[in-house]
């Protein structure tokens, strides 16, 4: 028999250690999105298929091949999600809640599947961080999006990320746009690579995003978006800079940023290192006013970001970032026979009832064995329970860190906690 000990492939296990990186950043991510005011919003791993074709768009690469989707066992057409605005979209759509107080600001932790080649930071189950504003077509939201990413980003530590900012404008002037793009393409298509000339009648505009090294050079003289933009998304994005400025948020103005989702207009921003390889788009976002009209002809605003975490650790792990680790032990009671082991789990019984994260010897160590685990696990205090302290119901607690001792009565639980915190 084979034996199974391996993971799909752009899958990753998370073990302890990465963990507790993993429950810092979430941490991050509940703090941040408190200080502006957002709430969290769940919502299914598998939606409707028709949401991500209809949402995210027929054209986008991510609908067209990186779909996980399958018929269930009524036949119904499902897709595991691969990003979280369409099925935030549609939570907000189904339970009706902009007919409320306006704007609505949520945020989400979800994973998520795209079937992509694997590679460093790019996985076919991975995680995002994300935001959604809704009701608000005002350039103060674009910017409290933005800011909000930033200050998220600044909370971690982390260095040397760019935020580039673009307009697409909206329908009007993206149509325009796209026919000058599509004459220019056109005049240039025997040196497009053969997905950009599949591109070119579907999506001329994604073509400013390929990779490809010919691509690129085509795409740096082709006409830039920003010029045919109309004088109200102008304005717009004037006003989304000017409220960056005044936050002291740098950016760069990159005509090339499309996205690679169909639902955006008007702003779309990416925040992108050059320290983790090729995948160096940390965050994506931007503006999508149209999507809940595609799905449910609502005309309501929205906007938002999201940010890969798998992104953040690499890049967390290429800046030795020092995170608070809050996963340590806070105390292991050693003891010494019977009576000892007895004494300890009373001990550690009380301290874990009042949330104290608290070990002793389950495996029958002796007493030395019992200090190295302790040591192992980074235990911040020890205390020995042996027939002395418990005939005398006094022990010797220890800071791991700084080596001082202090006599506590074992009985006196809530002294001990005092101590520990
Ligand atoms: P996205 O640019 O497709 O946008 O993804 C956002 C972020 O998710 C990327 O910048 C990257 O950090 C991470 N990411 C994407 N694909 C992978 C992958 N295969 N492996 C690891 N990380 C990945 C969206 O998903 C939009 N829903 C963002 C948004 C929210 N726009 C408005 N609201």
């Amino acid at each position: 028999m084979e034996l199974i000990t391996k993971a799909p492939r752009g899958t990753s296990d998370v073990l302890p250690k990465e963990c507790a990186k993993w429950q810092y950043i979430e941490e991050i991510v509940r703090k941040t999105t408190k200080a502006f005011n957002y709430k969290e919003i769940k919502f299914p791993t598998f939606e409707h298929t028709e949401l991500f074709e209809r949402g995210v768009g027929q054209e986008t690469d991510v609908v067209q091949k990186e779909m996980y989707t399958f018929l269930d066992k009524s036949n119904r057409s499902i897709t595991l999600r691969p990003e979280g605005t369409a099925g935030a979209v549609r939570l907000m759509l189904e339970n009706g809640l902009y007919g409320g107080v306006l704007p609505l600001k949520y945020y989400y932790l979800i994973s998520c599947f795209r079937y992509e080649k694997p590679q460093a930071g790019r996985l076919r189950e991975f995680h995002q961080f994300g935001v959604e504003l809704f009701g608000s077509c005002e350039p103060q939201a674009d910017a409290e999006v933005i800011s909000l990413a930033n200050e998220f980003l600044n909370n971690l530590k982390l260095k040397n990320i760019i935020l580039q900012i673009n307009s697409i404008g909206c329908k009007d002037c993206r149509e325009k746009y796209i026919n000058v793009l599509k004459k220019y393409f056109e005049q240039n298509k025997a040196n497009l690579c053969e997905t950009c000339l599949n591109r070119l009648n579907k999506n001329p505009m994604r073509i400013l995003d390929c990779k490809i090294k010919q691509c690129g050079v085509v795409s740096k003289k082709a006409p830039v978006g920003l010029d045919y933009i109309c004088q109200e998304c102008n304005a717009h994005f004037e006003a989304v800079k000017q409220n960056l400025t005044a936050m002291n948020i740098s950016f760069e103005i990159n005509e090339k940023i499309v996205r690679g989702l169909d639902y955006y207009n008007r702003t779309v921003f990416e925040f992108i290192s050059n320290e983790i390889g090729a995948q160096g788009t940390v965050c994506g976002g931007g503006r999508y006013d149209g999507l809940a009209y595609e799905l449910a002809k609502e005309n309501i605003s929205g906007l938002g970001f999201a940010i890969g975490l798998e992104r953040i650790i690499l890049l967390m792990t290429a800046q030795d970032n020092q995170f608070k680790n809050s996963d340590l032990c806070d105390v292991f009671v050693a003891n010494i026979g019977d009576m000892g082991s007895i004494e300890a789990v009373k001990l550690v019984n009380a301290l874990r009832k009042k949330m104290i994260c608290a070990e002793y010897d389950i495996l029958g160590r002796s007493l030395k064995a019992q200090m190295k685990y302790a040591d192992k696990i980074s235990a911040k205090y020890t205390l020995v329970l042996g027939e002395n302290e418990i005939n005398e119901k006094k022990a010797q607690l220890k800071n791991m860190q700084t080596g001082e001792k202090t006599t506590i009565n074992i009985e006196n639980i809530t002294e001990i906690i005092k101590m520990l915190r």
